[in-house]
């Protein structure tokens, strides 16, 4: 068979090895990848967001099997398009990926069906926003209601910043068209907890959980990232908090978008927060997360091409997903300065035993060797029998990679390890 994913980051690194399992899985091509991908994949130099060139490699190329992983190029109808010309594909159309394309559509789907979130307005109007914020509750939480690149959520803490924020919004439109209109919403507190699930549009099958770490420094400080380390599962994500879930939110909202005309199949991602009145939605995303993929792949059991296209055929009640019982930890290694400013081009050295394990998601070849070109650089991994083994491992692995200028940080699992004693 021949797969393309669209995509080219440590998410898709670890799709990519997870589908070679598969023998099936004879040619796979990574659109754009990356230097890292390259190893494991034909890296194609088309951008994830050109979807008529993705369209053309695919129909050029005869292509069997689409997976489409980032957020952009489900939103602007990859998967429409795919299927125009017959290619089965991986991933929701465009009418259910304004689940994360839209945060005034999810949060208007949840007020509708009644699934847990916190309560909020909307807004088009600066004038009315910068209103509103005079008497909130704080701190605040302001939402562009587009996809901003994990960067469009401001957690104001006093008045001034919120008013900041949405004349960054929607009068200087720092996210362009994605911050023309807002949500303003309730502050929620409690941990945090990823539940990502394949969904055919009517049958849910949630992965195992897991646990991002967003800010950049050491005991949650610093800038939001796009996520600075990961672990599987969730020690947060009881029994009774999965039973909840199910219930309250994750049937329910499989039912709301096929109520709505917009079936939801592919890979659908609650990110939840474990408040004092129960399980909260905080934001839906129409993919796999990155880098929570580099934790949960490595634990499914299952075969990860079958499951998929099972979910394509809407057929996911009929095959088997299964994870294990171990834990995983993924540490990211970043490039110093991550998120905002910092160089790139250093050359990356790695032991050969620990490159199975290591996720690569911004490196380039450059003379045949690997450079750092991005942020997030890599994502080394572990799997353990439980998580203290796993981060154990992990850290072990990350001593035998090493690029000038590497950051990353000393704490991930920490949080999961004390809920756990
Ligand atoms: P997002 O970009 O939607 O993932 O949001 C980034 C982060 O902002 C989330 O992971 C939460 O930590 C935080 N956040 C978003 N919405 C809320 C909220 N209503 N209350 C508290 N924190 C929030
Ligand atoms: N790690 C969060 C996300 O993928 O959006």
């Amino acid at each position: 068979m021949k797969i393309m994913v669209v995509g080219g980051g440590g998410r898709e690194h670890a799709i990519i090895r997870k589908l070679k399992e598969n023998p099936k899985a004879e040619e796979i091509y990574a659109l754009p990848g990356n230097g890292g991908i390259a190893e494991d994949a034909q890296c194609v130099p088309i951008a994830a967001t050109d979807i008529d060139g993705i369209v053309r490699f695919a129909v050029d190329t005869g292509i069997d099997y689409a997976v489409v992983a980032p957020d952009d190029p489900l939103v602007l109808g990859a998967v429409d398009r795919l299927e125009e010309q017959g290619i089965p594909c991986f991933g929701p159309r465009s009418n259910a990926a304004v689940i994360e394309g839209s945060k005034i559509f999810a949060k208007n789907l949840m007020k509708k069906y009644g699934i847990p979130t916190a309560a909020y307005e909307v807004f088009d109007d600066l004038d009315a926003a910068l209103d509103y914020v005079k008497t909130a509750p704080l701190p605040t939480v302001i939402k562009a209601d587009g996809l901003a690149l994990g960067k469009g959520v401001i957690i104001a803490e006093t008045r001034e910043q919120a008013a900041s924020a949405l004349q960054e919004m929607m009068r200087d439109h720092r996210f362009g068209k994605s911050g023309e209109r807002v949500v303003i919403e309730e502050y929620l507190t409690g941990p945090e907890v990823s539940v990502l699930s394949f969904t055919d549009g009517e049958t849910i099958v949630p992965m195992v959980s897991s646990m991002d770490h967003k800010r950049a420094l050491d005991g949650d400080k610093g800038p939001n990232t796009g996520g600075m380390g990961t672990i599987a599962p969730n020690p947060f994500y009881t029994e009774a908090v999965a039973n909840r879930c199910m219930e309250e939110i994750f049937l329910p909202t499989v039912r709301a978008m096929k109520a709505e005309g917009r079936p939801f199949k592919g890979c659908l991602y609650f990110g939840l927060m474990v408040t004092q009145q129960g399980p909260k939605v905080i934001e839906y995303n129409c993919r796999f997360g990155d880098p929570e993929t580099q934790v949960v792949l490595p634990l499914l059991e299952s075969d990860l091409l079958g499951v998929m296209q099972a979910v394509t055929r809407g057929e996911l009640a009929s095959v088997p997903v299964r994870f294990g019982n171990g834990a995983c930890c993924c540490v990211v290694m970043a490039s110093r300065g991550y998120p905002t400013a910092y160089e790139k081009g250093y050359p990356i050295t790695m032991a050969q035993e620990v490159r199975p394990y290591v996720y690569v998601a911004g490196a380039a070849l450059k003379d045949g060797r690997l450079v750092t070109s991005g942020g997030r650089v890599l994502g080394v991994t572990a799997l353990g029998d439980d998580l203290a083994q796993a981060v154990k491992t992990a850290y072990g692995r990350v001593g035998q990679v090493s690029f000038e200028n590497a950051q990353y940080r000393l704490d991930i699992g920490q949080r999961a390890l004390r809920m756990e004693e």
